[in-house]
């Protein structure tokens, strides 16, 4: 063990949220208090970026209209992606994938403009700006595991028009819309497990040694 590790018990417990996270549909309406909401859009904030270039941007969304056309822009591509799903989109169409209505906080998360001047880290992958905000995004997931609130990360929407509806500039593109706030109870496995959409497969599926394919 090294002697920079935390203690069993704070070890545990960054292990049970990475465990218990869960990405969350429904939500049981109530606030997040405006401390708590700092709180974790700071854990956002201290993220790892590609050239530390902190592409990431965050639009809370107060405003009850607002949240509501953005449902909408929602529910569009839900039944566009159930189109395009063919013999699976009976089944898609019962699944629950957002809860923009219900939750306490709405917040987009968006790459910013002016992206193509950041080269370091991205000549080659340009999409590391992409990975950088994920990456804040699973900050704030995680930490809204810790402090009892739930999260869901929706991207069933057409990028332009929410840009558009949320007065973005050119080059900015949002990549989430986040459903934030109190749950009556978190599910105990993906959502999309319980509903038999699909089954989570073992990580030894996915580790090789050398070359691409070759197990342990
Ligand atoms: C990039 C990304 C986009 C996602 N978009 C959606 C979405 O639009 N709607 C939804 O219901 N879930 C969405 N999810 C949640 C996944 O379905 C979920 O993470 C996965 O089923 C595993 O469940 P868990 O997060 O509870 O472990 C998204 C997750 C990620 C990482």
């Amino acid at each position: 063990m090294s002697d920079q590790a935390y203690s069993a018990e704070e070890r545990a417990a960054v292990y049970r949220a990475i465990a218990e996270r869960r990405d969350m549909r429904h939500f049981s309406g109530g606030s997040v208090a405006p401390e708590l909401l700092t709180r974790l859009l700071e854990a956002a904030h201290q993220a790892p970026s590609v050239g530390l270039m902190q592409p990431w941007r965050f639009i809370r969304i107060t405003d009850r209209a607002l949240r509501a056309t953005i449902q909408t822009q929602v529910e569009a591509e839900r039944i566009r992606t159930a189109e395009a799903l063919g013999e699976r989109a009976d089944d898609f169409m019962k699944l629950k994938v957002e809860g923009i209505n219900d939750c306490a906080e709405v917040l987009v998360a968006a790459l910013m403009d002016d992206r193509e001047k950041h080269i370091f880290g991205r000549r080659t992958l340009p999409e590391m700006d992409l990975a950088s905000l994920s990456c804040a995004i699973q900050n704030m997931w995680l930490a809204a595991r810790a402090e009892g609130l739930g999260m869901g990360w929706v991207s069933l929407f057409e990028p332009q028009a929410l840009a558009d509806l949320l007065g973005m500039p050119e080059g900015a593109k949002p990549l989430a819309i986040l459903c934030l706030g109190p749950v009556t109870e978190f599910y105990p496995v993906p959502m999309l497990v319980m509903e038999g959409w699909g089954k989570e497969r073992p990580l030894d599926e996915m580790l090789f040694q050398n070359q691409w394919g070759v197990g342990q």
